[in-house]
């Protein structure tokens, strides 16, 4: 408590002295320890600063040269939909984008963080989701005579991976291990830049380049030769709107919104949050600046005449030996009178 007084005593005092600073009644006081000691912090800072920025060059510029001799082609930058500050994901696409899964990439790549009631209220009803869930069969148990059995799906199912383990992936697909696509967009550099291109980017390869069997040229994959075939082409898919056409670039447009959203399906939370803090963090902060300049205001318009307390104290003890000489001075006096009266 004690302490907390002090700390607003001083603060006062550095108030008042700024003041007087302002209306030119300059205290004959001064504090050389401190200002020299403010001047050596700044430039301190100033070389913190210098360095910190230096540093942060450095790695940029070793990070774009790194960057520059990769081995592929960067991909194309797209204008998603959802890249904006406050845009939200098209739930349309994600709903043709879990159709595309379905069809094409299920067969070869697992989604084992996402679940069947993941989809509701994002892209399907429950009874749509429900219907999906049921399509497919898991295995569950044991039941109360200690065995397993296989029943239809639940909403409460994550999606049914195609391969029983890696091993077993590596063996169908020549060696290489199709990713689990749940947070793939997370995952890879360029985000759902590099699927897309990555999906469309298929070409010959050019004169020279050899490629050992079972893979296959794609320019934007590190090293240029990729255990995933073109998977996506026009019509792989047919979509329920019939509006939408079923084109190579839409399906891949289509699977990149999914898997954007399976990578952070809060996305659109997190969004709507952000809106949501800047409009009343930018209300309360209007008010505690009204509410600030309201309290103060009794202290920053004040002039306060400031006299040194050892000053004062200085003069009031001075004041107070000068009266106790005159008293004593006045005693001996009397008592001088008393003996001179004795006497006679
Ligand atoms: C026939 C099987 C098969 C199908 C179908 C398939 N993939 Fe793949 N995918 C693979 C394999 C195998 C790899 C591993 C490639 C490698 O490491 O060389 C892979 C790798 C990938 C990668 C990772 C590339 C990287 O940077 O490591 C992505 C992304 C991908 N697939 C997306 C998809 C999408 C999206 C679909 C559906 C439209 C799909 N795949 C369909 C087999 C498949």
């Amino acid at each position: 408590m004690a302490n907390k007084f002090r700390n607003l005593n001083s603060k006062l005092f550095h108030l008042a002295r700024s003041s007087f600073q302002r209306t030119s009644v300059r205290p004959r006081m001064s504090f050389p320890g401190r200002e020299s000691g403010f001047t050596g912090n700044r430039k301190v800072l100033g070389a913190l600063g210098a360095l910190t920025g230096t540093a942060g060059l450095l790695i940029y510029a070793l990070e774009s040269s790194v960057d520059a001799s990769s081995d592929c082609v960067h991909p194309a930058h797209q204008h998603w939909n959802h890249k904006g500050l406050l845009s939200a994901l098209d739930k349309e696409s994600v709903r043709r984008g879990y159709t595309v899964y379905k069809e094409v990439c299920s067969s070869c790549h697992s989604l084992q963080y996402m679940a069947y009631r993941n989809l509701v209220g994002v892209c399907m009803t429950e009874a749509e989701a429900k219907a999906e869930a049921e399509a497919i069969t898991v295995r569950d148990g044991p039941n109360d005579e200690g065995e397993y059995y296989e029943r239809p799906g639940k909403l409460s199912d994550h999606f049914p991976s195609p391969y029983a383990n890696e091993e077993a992936a590596r063996s169908a697909n020549n060696g290489s291990y199709p990713p689990d696509l749940s947070y793939i967009v997370s995952a890879r550099k360029g985000g759902e830049d590099y699927v897309f291109s990555l999906l469309t980017g298929y070409c010959e390869p050019p004169a020279g380049f050899a490629l050992r069997d079972g893979l296959y040229f794609n320019p934007y994959f590190s090293g240029g030769a990729i255990a995933m075939g073109k998977v996506i082409d026009n019509e792989v898919v047919s979509y329920e709107d019939p509006n939408v056409p079923a084109s190579a670039a839409q399906i891949a447009k289509d699977i990149c919104v999914f898997l954007k959203w399976t990578s952070e399906p809060e996305s659109d939370e997190r969004r709507l949050l952000l809106i949501k803090v800047t409009l009343i963090s930018a209300f309360l902060i209007g008010i505690s600046y009204y509410i600030k300049r309201f309290k103060w205001s009794t202290l920053k318009s004040r002039k306060i005449f400031f006299i040194p307390e050892l000053e004062a104290q200085a003069k009031r003890e001075a004041e107070e030996a000068a009266k106790a000489a005159k008293k004593a001075k006045q005693q001996e006096c009397n008592k001088c009178e008393n003996q001179n009266e004795k006497q006679e």
